[in-house]
């Protein structure tokens, strides 16, 4: 820990690295929760032209600004040196491997020249971690932050230390429902059996020709849609009349939905509701309309997303009842839906249950929230590839005392494992 003036406890402050798919990222984020700096160099425009993440390409890309971005985020946070700092934490899977390796050699590098020990994060705990950042501390916290109600309330308090917790987990590559029991304790409740809710958008956004990144393209059409105007099917849910579980009607017009009974209560499908819409696309061309004409699009847009949403905070709801959770967290980059947030919004503060959502600029991938990880990781979790981390700041010493000098940079780029599998369920 860094010894600071009279009157300031010392803080932990930990350098992190993100490269697990197409953004570059690095910031510096002290006790877990405060963004020092928070850099992110989007290939948004350079994967355009292909309609998705061309990982070779990406992997070149971070080669490219992986330096640069490092050096921006040490200096906005005032570091003169890699040494002022007490770790190094990256991503170290799931991820494109090629894109992995970028940044986790970039920190093997720094963690063996610096002496600092090296923290490898699962990219979805960082998602987790997202939550209990402090977004009032981010220098870019004014310009990027959505403006909405969520993120207005954030600024006055994060996740707290009220476990159980309920995690949505909703990204382009993976949708899980997780009970979060404490610090970096997770019971996998459900996940999808086929595609992440993400890749629906970017997958549905592709068939309407919407352009990319799907999420946002989606939402962006849906804006001037009808969701009315055609049915699509909830997948994994039934017809219900329960009336607590029943968004405003601006929100969700339609009839109330309930998870299924049985195995898959807390489990997703989206895979079929993208091909409901590429039927749907056939069938309107078949009677000669045009499905990609924009009001179409927009109202077919308008209905995905709402099915999307219906799923998502139906199954949360259920779950966060079954449960009986203290707080409900949803991150990845999904959770930048604005009528995702509204519809959680809506649902959590009607039964008085505490409700997370990012501000967007935490939602979609950053090292922010890589550090935030890194730091409960170090702190609650006993494992062996912490251990030197541990001994440094007086937790897990036993681990420390038996773990070998070269322990902690045993990194396996090619996890590609949901977030309790590579930990502990
Ligand atoms: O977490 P993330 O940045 O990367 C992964 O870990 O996968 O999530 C990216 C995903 C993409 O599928 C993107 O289309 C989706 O998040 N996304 C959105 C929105 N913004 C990003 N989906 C729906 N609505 C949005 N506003
Ligand atoms: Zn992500």
């Amino acid at each position: 820990m860094r010894s600071t003036n009279a009157g300031r406890s010392p803080e932990c402050r930990i350098l992190a690295i993100e490269t697990s798919c197409d953004e570059t990222a690095a910031a510096v984020v002290a006790d877990g929760r405060h963004i020092l700096s928070n850099r992110v160099a989007s290939q948004i425009e350079l994967h355009r032209r292909f309609g998705g993440v061309y990982p070779e390409v990406a992997s070149r890309q971070h080669v490219l600004a992986i330096q640069t971005v490092v050096e921006e985020a040490l200096a906005d946070a005032a570091v003169a040196h890699v040494r002022e700092l007490d770790a190094i934490a990256v991503t170290n899977g799931p991820g494109l491997a090629g894109s992995l390796l970028v940044g986790v050699n970039l920190a093997k590098g720094l963690a063996f020249a610096s002496g600092l020990p090296l923290i490898p994060v699962n990219h979805l705990e960082g998602h987790v971690y997202s939550n209990w950042l402090y977004p009032d501390s981010s220098p870019g916290a004014e310009s990027s932050a959505s403006g909405d109600g969520i993120a207005r309330k954030q600024r006055s308090g994060s996740a707290s230390e009220q476990f159980p917790a309920l995690i949505l987990i909703v990204s382009g590559g993976h949708t899980e429902l997780v009970l979060m029991e404490g610090h970096c304790r997770y019971r996998l409740l459900g996940a999808t059996l086929d595609d992440a809710a993400g890749e629906a958008f970017d997958k549905v956004a592709r068939l309407l020709e919407l352009g990319y990144p799907g999420g946002p393209a989606i939402q962006a059409a849906a804006e001037s849609g009808d969701a009315r105007r055609f049915h699509l099917p909830r997948p994994l849910m039934r017809p219900g009349r329960r009336t607590e579980r029943q968004p405003d009607a601006q929100v969700s017009p339609l009839p109330t939905v309930l998870p299924v009974h049985g195995e898959h209560r807390f489990n997703f499908s989206f895979s079929g509701l993208k091909t409901a819409v590429l039927n749907l696309m056939r069938q309107l061309e078949r009677e000669g309309a045009e499905a990609r004409q924009t009001q179409t699009a927009a109202d077919i847009a308008a209905a995905f997303q709402m099915a999307v949403v219906d799923v998502l905070v139906g199954k949360t709801a259920d779950a966060a009842a079954e449960f009986g959770v203290k707080q409900v967290c949803i991150c990845g980059g999904v959770s930048a839906n604005g009528l995702l947030r509204r519809a959680a919004e809506q649902h959590f503060a009607k039964i008085g249950l505490p409700l997370h959502c990012p501000p967007l600029f935490l939602c979609t991938d950053n090292a922010a929230m890589i550090g935030a990880a890194a730091y409960y990781r170090q702190s609650y979790a006993p494992a062996r590839q912490h251990a030197a981390t541990g001994q440094r700041n007086g937790h897990d010493a036993e681990a420390a005392a038996q773990a070998t000098p070269r322990d902690f940079l045993d990194l396996d780029v090619y996890a590609s494992l949901p977030l309790v599998d590579s930990m502990q369920r």
